[in-house]
């Protein structure tokens, strides 16, 4: 039996393109399985002056073709969305909002529950939390809790200053950082592998793990994305983030619990011992480069400089290749591989553990290293290769895969990251939002190498539709390994 949350949402960017294709359809899930039912509405803040019943329609298109949905269930969840024209650098609309609010707690019964939801442009985040202080839009009764999206700043220094806004007005306990990767299926399905399988967990450490690697793959370029991707590149966009979040999840110790301050504890351990580079050693263990115009499918596909809103001399990466090493006395001294990147062969999401190989062969040196795979998308599943012999008198080889991939439909039919996260907000569950003490860490642990990249206006390319430049293998030959991923076939959309 699922409980009811009551609560007013207010959503700063009601009319953006997360809010409508990720925030409504992940609320909507939560209103059919009756965690949002009665006791809830929603405001949606946005500059253009729309009316409630323009937003309702704008809410009733976005999620009518979910799952299960139909018009009546459509329509009956967007009758609890009001809007209000609001630019939110004008104090005087905060005052509005804290009366709609009101009325709102009334009419819902919702006892001063507040989730504010900044969905907007991350220079407003800071006038934002600065507003709800100065106008006093907290309540005392209930819970107020904010969720900000990422990008959480550009650089260290900017991040802190963002923390130190928000920190002004609302406490740790009250914020949650969306890294929306935490909300995926099979990041958290990490966890269970490595803690509920005393098969796998026995092996989870320097003694057996050759080697560990991570890739984020998109197909697509830039898109319409250049204006902010220009300022950012993939460094910032993906590993900042979701690769070190990825990163923690694999390196970190078994929690005493699945508690926020469990979890939180075991992987700020982890972010501890990040080995930080000295400019030299950034250069030689992190790779990055931009996709260059190639021919697919007898298509020409643009090179990073010529999409439009891109400098001719960009020294935007578009893809990052990278060795990271977690000094823990479980991992010392085990590669984990990391890359990302647009325009690559294929779109996926996928982490590979190499396992050592054995070290008596009795088999002649046929034997493989087992590799256990995890699909993070799309394709949800796992695979783990072992060696099998083959059939007949000899002792031949062979390497077996043993293959588990989710149901599609049953994959489509789960909770959305985003609808899991909004949930846990709702709930006081913090375990799945990342801790300003990690994004502190991994800012530092980027900036440096992003420093030292700016010492040198060499800027590597790859041909779009391929798994990035050879300094991305190279990195790898060198200390005797190589990407387990090597897609071929070429797929130009995600
Ligand atoms: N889109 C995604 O898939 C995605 C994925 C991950 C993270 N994010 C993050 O989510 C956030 C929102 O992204 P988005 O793609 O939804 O952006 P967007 O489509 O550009 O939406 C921005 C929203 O902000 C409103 N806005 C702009 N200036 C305003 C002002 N002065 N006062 C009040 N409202 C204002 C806009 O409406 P008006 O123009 O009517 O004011 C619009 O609703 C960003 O932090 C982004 O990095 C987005």
């Amino acid at each position: 039996m699922v409980e009811e949350k009551a609560a007013v949402i207010i959503l700063f960017g009601g009319s953006g393109d997360l809010a409508r294709r990720k925030l409504y359809p992940a609320m909507f899930g939560l209103f059919q399985r009756g965690f949002l039912k009665d006791r809830f509405a929603v405001i949606g803040t946005a500059r253009r002056p729309w009316s409630d019943d323009y937003y309702r329609d704008i809410v009733t298109n976005a999620v009518k073709d979910q799952p299960g949905a139909t018009v009546e269930a459509a329509e009956a969840f967007a009758a609890h969305f009001y809007y209000q024209s609001h630019d939110v650098t004008d104090a005087a609309h905060y005052i509005t909002l804290k009366e709609l609010a009101a009325k709102l707690d009334d009419q819902y019964h919702v006892g001063g529950n507040r989730l504010y939801y900044m969905a907007m442009a991350p220079n407003f985040f800071a006038t934002i939390a600065e507003h709800l202080k100065s106008e006093s839009l907290l309540t005392a009764e209930g819970f107020n809790r904010l969720v900000i999206e990422k990008p959480f700043g550009h650089d260290y220094q900017s991040a802190k200053a963002l923390n130190e806004s928000i920190t002004a007005t609302f406490d740790e306990k009250q914020i949650y950082r969306i890294d929306h990767y935490l909300g995926k299926e099979m990041a958290q399905a990490i966890l269970a592998l490595r803690f509920a399988n005393p098969l796998i967990g026995a092996a989870w450490n320097k003694d057996h793990i050759q080697n560990m690697q991570i890739t984020l793959a998109e197909a697509v370029g830039v898109e319409e994305r250049a204006g902010y991707y220009e300022g950012s590149g993939a460094m910032r966009d993906m590993v900042q983030n979701h690769v070190m979040q990825l990163l923690a999840y694999l390196t970190m110790a078994r929690p005493q619990s699945l508690t926020p301050e469990a979890v939180h504890a075991v992987k700020g351990d982890v972010f501890d011992h990040l080995q930080p580079y000295t400019q030299e050693e950034a250069l030689a263990n992190f790779v990055r480069a931009q996709y260059a115009p190639a021919v697919v499918d007898n298509l020409t596909v643009s090179g990073y400089r010529d999409e439009a809103g891109v400098a001719k001399d960009s020294l935007t990466e578009t893809f990052v290749a990278g060795k990271i090493t977690v000094d823990t006395p479980e991992f010392a001294g085990v590669p984990i591989y990391v890359r990302t990147g647009k325009r690559l062969t294929r779109k996926s999401t996928q982490i590979s553990i190499v396992f050592k190989p054995v070290a008596h062969d009795l088999f002649g040196a046929q034997a493989k290293s087992n590799v256990l795979t995890i699909y993070v998308e799309p394709g949800e599943g796992f695979s783990l290769t072992l060696n099998g012999k083959a059939l007949g008198q000899s002792n031949d080889l062979t390497s077996e895969e043993l293959r588990f991939r989710h149901d599609e439909r049953a994959t489509k039919a789960a909770p959305e990251a985003y609808e899991r996260l909004i949930q846990d907000a709702l709930e006081g569950n913090q375990t799945n939002f990342t801790r300003w003490t990690e994004l502190a860490q991994t800012w530092q642990f980027v900036d440096a190498i992003i420093a030292a990249w700016h010492t040198t206006t060499a800027m590597p390319t790859y041909p779009a539709g391929t798994m990035g430049p050879k300094a991305a293998s190279e990195l790898l030959a060198r200390d005797g390994n190589h990407w387990v991923w090597q897609p071929t076939h070429v797929q130009l959309a995600d």
